[in-house]
């Protein structure tokens, strides 16, 4: 049988399937009781929190056999058919593919005709934000005027990429992150079918990393399916997401805490050394100092007295730092993980801002530093030194990046503006060949695009039976563009998209493919934001692309004044 993902598996078939968003089902299924629903509604929020099933759900209630009702019945012919998808009368349109002009007039041009299989005509436009102006001018017309018989749902992540005339016209709903709680019973849920363990701890890191996105948790649970084996801990979870150990967290804790900063920098160097990236880090970090703060502020929280990692180390560390420290040092690492986004060089900011960190110890326990300097120091000079040669370094290393040269000699990570991340530390970007993959963009094949889709869980299927790992990693991954020898396929996490690029495993990847589609092509993998700039800067008019890469390739990147900013007065001061 052809595996199928948990989250497809798991879609919501009713109102009561969708958790979380209770006061949007509430007044869907208000509006459905009194028979009086809008002709357009907009659907806003976060990724994989619900908007598509919900659209889906009320698709069935208008034009279930038994209703329009509450609820859909989901056994009559028009339950099932929407379902299945074979309703022609209910039209699914991905935005994010379809986002020439034609389609939408297709749509206008089609619209006025009476649905022919069921009640209501239902247009669920996903990713709406990303029409062409001139597309959505065309949506605009239809959503003017709609007949009777039709009803818009359009869904988006980015509603203020929408134009006011359109928001004005819909009824709008915003969907929310859901509760981690909420996450975990529901993957409890989807686990009851399956013939495996997994700990309550693993369980609760899984809906943490998944930032209330349901569709996340859910691909995160199947990664841990078909890597774990039966018995499925923490560790297992960790090790899918690229986390950071607990002993590694804790000794950087340690670090800040006792102002070790070339000790902290060790650790640094230790985290490249094991393939884990900054950005994630960072992010660890600043939970574990989140869970630190809770711990000393709010120790009876549910959600501290089963943290997985309340031991001996975590304890003590809560009893170290003051609260106002850990308030400053949590407010540095949010910062700097806002800077981080716009970087580059990952690694210089992690590094930067634990030095920083670092120094805030030095200064808070002022009296401590005293005593020690008045008992000859605790730093020998040669460590003192070494510090210092390690700052010029990096002095000099953001020099060179403000003159550029750092960072661009291989393809540049697209840049410019992107959107609030969806997932912890799982939203960067990777050095990408720009070029080559637009290519691909423009010269996609949809039609071969489509049936490469259909074909996916088989193809991951294979991937699984040669390796376990890798297909534990590319399960994250969505191919978005197919043409005559390129393939693309993006990704939601850095640790998976960069793990599934490496020589070997993109030679099976590509072994795999060519077995389903006769003919070998070369797979690229990006971040699912890098896509979504490359993909809409094609699609707007290809002839003007490749003047677009040029450009592209020759913008800047805005590392250095933010590496600059962070650098600043503090640094100074370590040399005094
Ligand atoms: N609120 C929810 N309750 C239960 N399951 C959910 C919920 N939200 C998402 N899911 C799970 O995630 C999958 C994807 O959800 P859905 O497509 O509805 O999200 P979305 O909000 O449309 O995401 P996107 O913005 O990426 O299109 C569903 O099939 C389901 O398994
Ligand atoms: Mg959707
Ligand atoms: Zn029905």
């Amino acid at each position: 049988m052809a595996y199928r993902a948990l989250y497809r598996i798991w879609r919501p078939q009713s109102f009561a399937d969708i958790v979380g968003q209770e006061h949007v089902t509430r007044t869907l299924q208000n509006a459905l009781k009194e028979q009086r629903f809008s002709h357009a509604y907009l659907f806003n929020g976060p990724r994989g929190t619900g908007k598509t099933s919900a659209a889906k759900v009320m698709a069935k209630a208008v034009n279930c056999e038994r209703g329009p009702a509450e609820e859909p019945c989901n056994e009559c012919a028009a339950c099932r058919g929407i379902t299945e998808g074979s309703v022609v009368d209910v039209m699914e349109i991905d935005a994010a593919s379809n986002r020439r002009i034609e389609e939408i007039r297709d749509i206008r041009d089609k619209v006025k005709y009476a649905p022919t299989q069921v009640r209501y005509k239902v247009y669920i436009v996903d990713e709406v934000h990303m029409l062409t102006p001139e597309a959505f001018n065309a949506l605009l017309k239809t959503l003017e005027e709609p007949p009777a018989h039709v009803i818009f749902i359009l869904a988006t992540t980015d509603p203020h990429k929408l134009p006011a005339t359109i928001i004005s016209r819909c009824q709008r709903f915003d969907f929310r992150r859901i509760g981690s709680a909420q996450i975990v019973e529901r993957m409890k849920q989807a686990i009851l079918a399956e013939n495996i363990e997994i700990s309550d701890q693993a369980l609760t890191f899984i809906a943490r990393m998944a930032e209330g996105g349901m569709r996340d948790a859910l691909s995160l649970l199947d990664q841990a399916l078909s890597f774990g084996g039966e018995q499925i801990e923490l560790e297992d979870v960790m090790a899918i997401t690229g986390s950071a150990s607990q002993a590694m967290l804790a000794s950087t804790a340690r670090c800040i805490m006792e102002g070790e900063a070339s000790e902290a920098l060790n650790v640094v160097q230790q985290l490249v050394q094991n393939g884990k990236s900054p950005e994630q880090f960072l992010d660890d970090l600043l939970f574990y100092f989140r869970d630190l703060l809770l711990y000393k502020t709010a120790p009876q929280l549910e959600e501290i007295q089963d943290r997985m990692m309340l031991d001996e180390q975590f304890r003590e560390l809560g009893d170290a730092f003051d609260t106002s420290r850990l308030f400053l040092i949590i407010e540095k690492l949010n910062q700097a993980k806002n800077d981080m986004k716009r970087a580059s060089q990952t690694r210089i900011m992690l590094e930067l801002i634990l030095i920083q960190l670092c120094q805030i110890g030095e200064q808070k326990s002022h009296v401590v530093v005293q005593a020690e300097a008045t008992s000859g120091g605790k730093m020998s000079s040669e460590e003192v030194e070494q510090l210092k040669q390690r700052i010029n370094m990096l002095e000099k290393q953001i020099k060179q990046l403000d003159r550029g040269n750092v960072g661009r000699q291989e393809a540049a990570p697209v840049s410019g503006t992107r959107k609030e991340p969806r997932r912890t530390g799982m939203q960067q970007t990777v050095k990408i060949p720009t070029g080559r993959i637009r290519e691909v963009a423009s010269a996609s094949i949809e039609p071969q695009l489509k049936r490469l889709r259909s074909i996916w869980p088989d193809i991951l299927h294979q991937v699984k039976s040669k390796s376990v790992r890798l297909h534990a990693w590319l399960l994250d991954g969505r191919p978005a563009a197919l043409s005559q020898d390129g393939l693309v396929v993006c990704f939601k996490s850095v640790i998976h998209c960069e793990t599934t690029a490496r020589e070997l495993n993109k030679q099976l990847i590509e072994e795999v493919v060519k077995g389903f589609i006769n003919r070998p092509v070369e797979l690229f993998t990006l971040m699912e934001n890098q896509w979504e700039e490359i993909s809409s800067s094609v699609g707007v008019s290809e002839q003007e692309q490749g003047e677009d890469t040029k450009q592209e390739e020759a913008q800047s990147e805005p590392v250095v004044d933010e590496a600059v900013k962070l650098f600043g007065e503090e640094l100074v001061d370590i040399k005094d």
